[in-house]
């Protein structure tokens, strides 16, 4: 467009809404630029080394840090709704072993609606506002209790309650593993849910505004996000790094393997960001943390592996503002707290649970039908041919 031409004054098309404002929120700021990530103005480093994943729900749907007392009601509060309906441990009984953890997870989501009698209810009154803060609630409280016992089932191995006296990570591994697990292990945990846990408005973020905007109920806009996350350009991707470093196998294969994947314009997973063209601040964090947690587990070599990884796809790509993001080191991190690979997206839900259901409590807040337009390309005026003369 000239200079001297106007600016459109109709729609804009936009493919992928890369240049699109579509939401306001005040949960997390992303100044892509810079590698800039802040939760309610705190800068994520300052949280993921002083905050606990307790404390980042609380600040991400309150707008300000606890005082201890209101700390303590909110892990009470999940605590409380750590358990779910016998029902739904029949239903994961139900599932194959060799079912997808997303699949099986989107699933259980879905099918918690039917337990819980807020599930109806999404308007935009204060009462409505408030049905739907319980229902987030139970959702953030549950999930790690779905995927681990979904795990413990394909695994032939008999399900473990939550304990109502742990806090979420270290009841998730408890339940993962049958075993209370460390407190280095348990901390690693709570520092990826974290880091995990919003993101602007990212796909899946998106997605369950504009289910939650029809006014549906928060239990059908996080199955939403649940399937928007799984895809490999957006969650998926953790599980593809790790997929591919099992792949490469040794440092020697390090760069051959990611020589050739470049040369043919394939994607590196955990690499490139649609808003970041700087490091993602939470891929900084992370990969301090994988070098740490890789040593300590007897892993370093995957760490080592990473970092020839990094080197190589800077060199050829840090012009075109492609650095590592959030899933690249993450992949490491949680193979190295012995979460297995298919389970790497789960955690990604488990903790983005809150960030999702945050955005969708600010949308009711304000709400407006999300109803964007298509550009029309096909034909018009059109006749309807009848059968015989087609
Ligand atoms: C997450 O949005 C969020 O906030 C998401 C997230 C969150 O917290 O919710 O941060 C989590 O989803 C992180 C991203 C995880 N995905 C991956 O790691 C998959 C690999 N990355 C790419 O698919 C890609 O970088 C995207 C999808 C993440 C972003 O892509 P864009 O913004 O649509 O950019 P693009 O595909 O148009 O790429 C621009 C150029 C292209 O080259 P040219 O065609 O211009 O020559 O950069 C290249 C791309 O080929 N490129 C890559 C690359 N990513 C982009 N080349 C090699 N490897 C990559 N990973």
């Amino acid at each position: 467009m000239t200079t001297m031409q106007a600016a459109p004054t109709g729609p804009i098309f936009d493919k992928g809404l890369a240049n699109t404002i579509a939401a306001e929120t005040q949960m997390s700021f992303i100044d892509g630029g810079k590698g800039v990530l802040e939760y309610v103005g705190i800068d994520i480093d300052a949280l993921a080394r002083n905050s606990t994943y307790e404390e980042t729900v609380y600040l991400l749907w309150n707008c300000r840090l606890p005082k201890q007392h209101e700390l303590d009601a909110l892990k009470s509060a999940l605590q409380a709704e750590y358990e779910i309906p016998d029902a739904i441990y029949d239903m994961i009984k139900s599932f194959p072993r060799d079912a997808v953890p997303m699949h099986a997870l989107r699933t259980l989501v879905s099918a918690l609606a039917l337990h819980d009698a807020d599930a109806e209810s999404s308007e935009t009154t204060p009462s409505g506002i408030e049905s739907a803060k319980r229902q987030a609630l139970r959702l953030v409280a549950k999930t790690p209790t779905l995927i681990a016992n979904f795990d413990r089932h394909r695994a032939g191995k008999p399900f473990v309650r939550p304990d109502k006296s742990f806090d979420i990570a270290t009841n998730f591994l408890w339940m993962l593993n049958g075993e209370k697990p460390t407190e280095a292990m348990a901390r690693g945990l709570d520092i990826c849910l974290i880091l995990h846990a919003d993101h602007g408005l990212n796909a899946s973020t998106f997605a369950a505004r504009v289910t939650i905007a029809t006014l549906s109920d928060m239990y059908s806009a996080m199955t939403t996000a649940v399937g928007t996350l799984k895809g490999p350009l957006h969650g998926g991707a953790n599980e593809e790094v790790m997929i591919m470093l099992d792949e490469i196998g040794s440092m020697e294969n390090v760069e051959p393997f990611v020589k050739g994947k470049l040369e043919r314009k394939e994607l590196i997973m955990g690499f490139g960001h649609r808003v970041y063209k700087a490091y993602d601040p939470r891929a900084t964090y992370l990969k301090t943390f994988a070098k740490q947690i890789a040593t300590d587990t007897g892993n370093l070599r995957l760490f080592e592996m990473s970092q020839k990884i990094e080197g190589i796809v800077l060199a050829a790509k840090a012009d075109k503002g492609i650095f590592p993001n959030v899933d690249f080191y993450s992949a490491t991190t949680y193979h190295c707290l012995g979460i297995k690979t298919d389970l790497f997206t789960c955690m990604f839900a488990m903790s983005r649970m809150s960030g999702w259901a945050g955005h969708c409590i600010e949308q009711l807040q304000d709400n407006r039908l999300i109803r964007p337009q298509a550009k029309y390309n096909g034909p018009h005026a059109a006749p309807y041919v009848a059968m015989a003369q087609r």
